[in-house]
């Protein structure tokens, strides 16, 4: 038997185990998981003695801004920030120019995208209520990973950028759906059985509570943080749970930065109701308290908050409410990111620092490396469809690892990053535990932290 990629005396890591093993791929595919060494040759062969072998970790929020504003961000510069981090796969967010929000555009995206990708992908649909809600069903046959819903935001009618600080009367927007238009969209979406993800933030309430504290004149964080409270989020995550309650929806709350919006889901999953959640970096490893050090990179929506916050979102992570960890990877230029916190825009790098900032949490005795695997990879392709395709260490797999030395340390510094922009809050973060290698269906696409091949990604599709 000729293999065409062995990685030989690497530990290898799963949700359930570790064990010593050499893998052997052929033809994109684990072909093979043996403790001894099996007869016949390997085209390429990697050393992984003294590193883990990973199933490759995937990024489910990645907004690549291709189409669209690419100038602050493209997704040749994404995957390889992905490739570079150690992710093998992407999810890439809908709200693009031409929007991921019918079958055609699906279509489009996919041909505009794969050229560039350097990992694999899936496309989220976007709803926008009832500008596209017959056209769902066919956005989901295309092959989409779930559905996203901005609430609460409107969006550009003629680049579909996001609105942050939408006011009634505004010009050309698709302004946000009322109560009623969401109620219908998770009907439909519940006819999918595909996910329904919310960006969980009551405008309402922001507008109103920003507009009063702006009028304070000051705008250092807390009062910032004043105008979008935990409240908004809870709010959210309430009126969703709700009607997904009444219409057997399987809810996602993207990008949790709330102990109040931790502890609602928590009871609505004890319950029984299939309601998922998601948490990032920055509300793991930033609190308000970092601001003054930081700055407005590290500004994002929603908003980080308070150590209290930080605590039981770690808490979520040991109990299960998050079923995954994420980048929300949202680059804006470092000049937009300049000025004052009202107007500097919220979002910043990520993708390529979600693995080596969760590998340090390893290192600190946060998590084990099997629960890294669980949030990075298995429960991720579980819940969108693509596993064992991905998230798995098995015979028939995609031959997708990441190869991590926990003995390695680095300094995270935003000129290193493969970005198209350099804002980052991890700027000078010192971090134990680096990926080393990314394979993606058996190519080395990243060694040693430099990107080795040619864009090879190609488009997931969930089952
Ligand atoms: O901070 C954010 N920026 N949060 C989001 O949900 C969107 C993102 C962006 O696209 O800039």
């Amino acid at each position: 038997m000729e293999w065409d990629h062995l990685i030989k005396n690497g530990t290898i890591v799963t949700p359930e185990s570790t064990y010593q093993a050499n893998v052997y791929i052929k033809d994109g595919k684990i072909a093979s998981i043996a403790q001894e060494l099996l007869e016949g040759e390997a085209k390429e062969t990697t050393d992984a003695e003294g590193q883990y072998v990973l199933p490759g970790l995937i990024d489910t929020h990645v907004h690549s801004r291709d189409g669209g504003s690419t100038y602050k961000e493209d997704f040749f510069h994404s995957t390889q920030a992905a490739a570079a981090g150690g992710i093998t796969t992407i999810f890439e967010m809908p709200n693009t120019n031409p929007p991921v929000n019918n079958a055609e555009n699906f279509e489009r995206q996919t041909e505009n995208l794969s050229p560039k990708a350097h990992v694999d992908f899936g496309l989220w649909g976007i709803c926008l209520g009832d500008l596209n809600l017959h056209e769902l069903k066919d956005l989901n046959n295309s092959g989409v990973i779930g559905f996203k819903y901005f609430w609460g935001y409107a969006v550009d009618k003629n680049n579909f950028r996001l609105i942050y600080d939408y006011k009634e009367g505004m010009e050309d927007v698709i302004p946000p759906s009322n109560d009623g238009g969401v109620y219908r969209m998770m009907e439909e979406v519940a006819k999918t059985g595909k996910t329904f993800a919310i960006h969980a933030e009551n405008s309402d309430l922001i507008n109103h509570l920003t507009e009063e504290m702006k009028k304070t004149g000051k705008d250092d964080y807390e009062t910032v943080l004043a105008g979008r409270p935990s409240l908004a989020e809870n709010m959210t995550i309430q009126a969703g749970i709700a009607m997904a309650k009444a219409t057997g929806t399987r809810l996602h709350i993207l990008h949790v930065s709330s102990a109040d919006g931790t502890e609602s889901i928590k009871q609505a999953q004890e319950e029984g109701y299939p309601i998922t959640a998601e948490t990032c970096p920055h509300y793991l490893f930033l609190t308000n308290e970092d601001y003054e050090k930081i700055g407005p990179s590290m500004k994002v929506y929603p908003l980080v908050k308070y150590k209290e916050d930080q605590e039981r979102i770690w808490q979520g992570i040991e109990e299960g409410t998050f079923s995954f960890v994420c980048s929300d990877h949202a680059p804006h230029t470092e000049e937009e990111k300049q000025g004052d916190l009202w107007s500097v825009p919220a979002g910043m790098c990520g993708v390529e620092s979600l693995a080596p900032l969760m590998l340090n949490a390893v290192s600190e005795g946060k998590i084990t490396l099997q629960q890294l695997v669980s949030l990075l990879s298995a429960n991720p392709a579980k819940q969108y469809g693509i596993y064992p395709q991905k998230g798995a260490l098995q015979t028939g797999s995609d031959a997708d690892f990441t190869i991590v030395d926990m003995n390695k340390q680095m300094e995270i510094k935003k000129e290193n990053l493969h970005s198209k922009s350099k804002v980052t809050a991890y700027d000078g973060f010192q971090v134990k535990g680096v990926p080393v290698a990314t394979i993606v269906r058996g190519t080395t696409v990243m060694k040693d932290g430099k990107i080795v091949a040619e864009p090879i990604g190609k488009l997931v599709k969930p089952v």
